[in-house]
């Protein structure tokens, strides 16, 4: 019988915005591999390696680095409701969307949250993060390294030592940095960390990598009440992903953690430094032509993330017009700002696959048409030319 329904055909982007980004056809192509049951032992040691590829990105020896069934809010979640117990003390540093949401997340597992807020756009020192802590004396205190809202980079070092002098854990974000920028688990102490696979891993959304160091297991371990999640039970979940007490919890997403482990794979065949290197390259070279063009970044130097430029929206051209046709006449996908920087800013992704020469070339010459023909006075290859030079200055 005939469905009127059509197969799926989805068109081909480039995908420069908040995520998901680029995926490499690797990716893909090991995720229509055939599917095996999820205590087979070949997925067995699929999931082994992941662990140990995640341990590397993390920059961890955690032995509780898995990833867990979701997207990266589902890794937000599951960081939150094992450390929380109903009455603790929870500090969630809020400059973006993402804090925000963490923020909801501690008080629906009945945490007392204290939200310690900067505008849109801005990090957080360490002596007023240090001032809440002495105040407040958290279990935990929640923040995000990379707030893809806004395309701002939080230094974590000196936070991290104010969070442990005070007594608490450390939970961080790093759904936007991790595969992009250094993540640095063990070195910056991070008690507890999650990502999300569609960001600078460059795999499609569905896995969020979480690791847990050994003051959160013993958090944990010692917990009075049951998790209010049963799906993201880590006392649970974390039998399955051990060699040791290997127990069905809920059936793993075969495929999806096939595509992790090739995402991982491209990673570390790349190299950490190396990839990092090239984020900051694409970055600078994506910087130099916008300041050409006259754009400039929401964000103050020296705190702007190299894998998500929020730039600001010349006066009078229409956001959704510009972005709509990068869309529709050039296939780029970028995305627009939320919350207060909504109708603002352009939110230019720049994440692993898409992190590249050809993008950002192509990008800004795309934008100048775009922008030429919304009236916006800017010098023909303008911003092509700074974008080549830095790259042959870098
Ligand atoms: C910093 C940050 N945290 C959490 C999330 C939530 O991830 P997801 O949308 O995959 O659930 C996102 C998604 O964009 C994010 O950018």
């Amino acid at each position: 019988m005939q469905t009127p329904f059509p197969p799926v055909t989805p068109p081909r982007r480039i995908l420069m915005g908040p995520g998901p980004s680029d995926i490499s056809p690797r990716v893909l192509a090991a995720m229509a591999a055939p599917t095996v049951g999820h205590l087979d032992p070949y997925f067995l040691r699929i999931m082994n390696e992941t662990q140990e590829m995640l341990r590397q990105v993390f920059r961890t020896r955690n032995p509780l680095t898995m990833s867990v069934s979701g997207t990266g809010s589902a890794g937000m979640e599951a960081c939150v409701a094992n450390l929380i117990e109903p009455g603790d003390r929870m500090i969630a540093c809020i400059n973006g969307v993402f804090g925000g949401r963490m923020a909801d997340v501690a008080e629906r597992c009945g945490a007392e949250v204290t939200r310690l807020e900067r505008p849109f756009g801005e990090v957080f020192t360490a002596e007023e993060v240090e001032e809440a802590v002495r105040k407040v004396s958290p279990k935990v205190l929640g923040i995000v390294h990379a707030e893809t809202s806004t395309g701002a980079l939080q230094p974590l070092e000196d936070i991290s030592r104010v969070v442990h002098d005070a007594g608490g854990l450390l939970l961080v974000d790093c759904v936007t940095s991790l595969g992009g920028l250094p993540v640095e688990i063990d070195a910056w102490g991070v008690d507890a960390a999650y990502s999300g696979t569609q960001k600078c891993l460059s795999c499609p959304p569905g896995l969020a990598p979480v690791t847990f160091g050994p003051k959160a297991v013993e958090v944990i371990d010692n917990r009075k009440s049951k998790v209010q999640s049963w799906y993201l039970d880590m006392t649970m979940v974390r039998n399955y992903w051990s060699d040791q007490s290997r127990a069905y919890h809920h059936t793993a997403p075969i495929n999806m953690n096939y595509g992790l482990h090739e995402a991982l794979r491209i990673i570390l065949e790349e190299g950490l430094e190396p990839r990092f290197e090239r984020h900051q390259r694409n970055h600078q070279a994506l910087k130099s032509g916008l300041a050409a063009m006259g754009i400039e970044y929401a964000v103050a130097e020296g705190h702007q993330l190299p894998t998500l430029n929020a730039v600001r929206i010349p006066d009078g051209v229409d956001d959704k017009a510009v972005r709509g046709r990068l869309l529709e006449e050039f296939g780029i996908e970028i995305g627009g700002g939320l919350g207060p920087m909504a109708g603002k800013v352009w939110r230019i992704g720049l994440m692993g696959e898409a992190s590249s020469k050809r993008n950002v070339m192509l990008f800004l010459a795309a934008l100048e048409e775009c922008l030429a023909t919304a009236g916006v006075s800017v010098t023909a290859g303008a911003g092509v030319s700074a974008a080549s030079e830095a790259y042959r200055s870098a």
